[in-house]
C-alpha cells in the first residue's frame, strides 16, 4: 500500500515539496480515491489536503485567486463574472460593515477579500490547508483588519455556538464527508436569525444513475477533484433542513450564462487569457512535454506530470457533465438558522 509521506505534517505548495515527495503523494492520493466512498470519507482530511497541496500553484496560475465557476453574461469576461457571482452572495446576505462573516473553505482568501472590500464586512476564513492559509493572508493583506483566518476543519469548527452574524462557503462543501453534519456545524456557529448562502456541486435531476457515461463522467469529476461522493441538488436542499436550517432558496444558476459562454468555458481555453494557453490541445500538449522533460532533467519534481494529467482529465469531466446538463457547480443556496 502506498503511503502519504509521513514528515508532512503542515501543508505546502507543490515547489516546496522535495523532488522525491510529489510522486508518493499522488499515488497516495489515487490510491485513497479508488479504495471507495468510505475510505475517501474516513481519511478526507489527508485526501482533500494533499489534492490543495498539489494542485494549489496550478490553480492559482490558471484560474487567479477566486477558485470557483460563475454564469457568464454575454460580453462579460471571466474575473468579471466571477466578481459578479461573489456580490450575489453578499447581495443576498446584506453583508455591511460591522457584521461578522465565517467564509468556509476559504480558498487562497480570492472571494473573501473582494467581498471584505466590496461589503466592509468583517470575515473569518477556515481552512484546513495551511498553504492556502499563507497565499490568503498575502492576497487580502490590503483589508488585513477585515480578514482572519482559522486554520481548521469545518467539520468541527473551533467557535463558540451562535457567534457569527453570516456565513458563505463557495464551492468548498463537496469536500465534506458528511454533508448533513457540515451543515450542522455552520448553523451550530451562526446566531439564531442568521443567514448561510453557498454554491454546491451537484448532480442535477437529468443525471440518469443507470446511465454508463452519466456515471464515468461523475466518476471523472470526483477522481479529478477530491470528493468523496457527488450528491443530488434535492439532497443539499435535504442535508440543510436535517442540519437545522430553514431553506428560503434553492436554484441552479448555470443556466444563468449565456449560450456562447457557459460556466465551464475557461476549461476548454477558449479565452485569449495567457493562462487558458495550457487548455488548449496544442497547450497541454506542450505543457506535458514540458513537465516531462523537466522531470528528466530533475527541473520539476517527478508526478508533476502527473498532476497535470490529473487536473486536464479533471476539466474535461467538468466540461462534459456541464454539456450534457447533468452536473452543475452552482447549485445556489440561502438557508437561515431559526
Ligand atoms: C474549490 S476550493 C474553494 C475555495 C474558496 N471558497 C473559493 O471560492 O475560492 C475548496 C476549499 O475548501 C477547503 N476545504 C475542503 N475541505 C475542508 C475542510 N474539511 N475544512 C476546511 N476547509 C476545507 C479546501 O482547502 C479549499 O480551500
Amino acid at each position: 500500500m502506498t503511503r502519504m509521506p509521513a514528515k508532512r505534517a503542515n501543508s505546502r505548495s507543490l515547489a516546496d515539496l522535495a523532488p522525491d515527495e510529489v510522486k508518493p503523494m499522488v499515488d497516495g492520493y489515487n490510491e485513497i480515491y479508488d479504495a471507495g466512498p468510505e475510505r475517501r470519507k474516513e481519511q478526507y482530511r489527508s485526501f482533500v489536503n494533499h489534492f490543495y497541496d498539489l494542485v494549489t500553484d496550478f490553480y492559482e496560475f490558471g484560474w487567479g485567486q477566486s477558485f470557483h465557476f460563475a454564469p457568464r453574461r454575454r460580453g462579460e469576461n471571466f474575473e468579471a463574472s466571477l466578481l459578479r457571482h461573489q456580490h450575489f452572495l453578499a447581495d443576498r446576505l446584506s453583508l455591511r460593515p460591522g457584521i461578522e462573516v465565517l467564509d468556509v473553505g476559504c480558498g487562497v482568501g480570492g472571494p473573501m477579500g473582494n467581498l471584505a472590500r466590496y461589503s466592509g464586512a468583517s470575515f473569518v476564513g477556515i481552512n484546513n490547508n495551511a498553504y492556502q492559509l499563507e497565499r490568503a493572508k498575502l492576497h487580502t493583506q490590503d483589508v488585513e483588519s477585515l480578514c482572519r483566518f482559522i486554520h481548521g476543519d469545518y467539520m468541527q469548527i473551533p467557535e463558540d455556538d451562535d457567534r457569527y452574524d453570516a456565513a458563505i462557503a463557495i464551492e468548498s462543501m463537496p469536500h465534506a464527508p458528511n454533508k448533513t453534519a457540515a451543515f450542522c456545524e455552520v448553523c451550530r456557529v451562526l446566531r439564531p436569525g442568521s443567514y448561510f448562502a453557498g454554491y454546491e456541486w451537484c448532480l442535477t435531476e437529468d443525471f440518469d444513475p443507470d446511465n454508463a457515461e452519466h456515471l464515468r463522467i461523475k466518476n471523472d469529476i470526483m477522481m479529478g477533484n477530491a470528493l468523496p461522493e457527488l450528491a443530488f441538488t434535492s439532497e443539499i436542499c435535504d442535508a440543510l433542513r436535517k442540519a437545522g436550517f430553514e431553506l428560503l432558496e434553492a436554484s441552479d444558476r448555470a443556466p444563468e450564462s449565456d449560450l456562447q459562454t457557459p460556466w465551464y468555458r475557461a476549461l476548454q481555453g477558449r479565452d485569449l487569457r495567457l493562462s487558458s494557453i495550457p487548455r488548449t490541445p496544442i497547450g497541454r500538449a506542450l505543457t506535458n512535454l514540458t513537465l516531462r522533460i523537466g522531470e528528466k532533467l530533475r527541473v520539476v519534481p517527478e508526478g508533476a506530470t502527473a498532476v497535470s494529467t490529473l487536473l486536464n482529465a479533471a476539466a474535461d469531466a467538468l466540461v462534459e457533465g456541464g454539456k450534457a446538463g447533468i452536473f452543475t457547480p452552482m447549485y445556489f443556496f440561502l438557508a437561515r438558522k431559526p
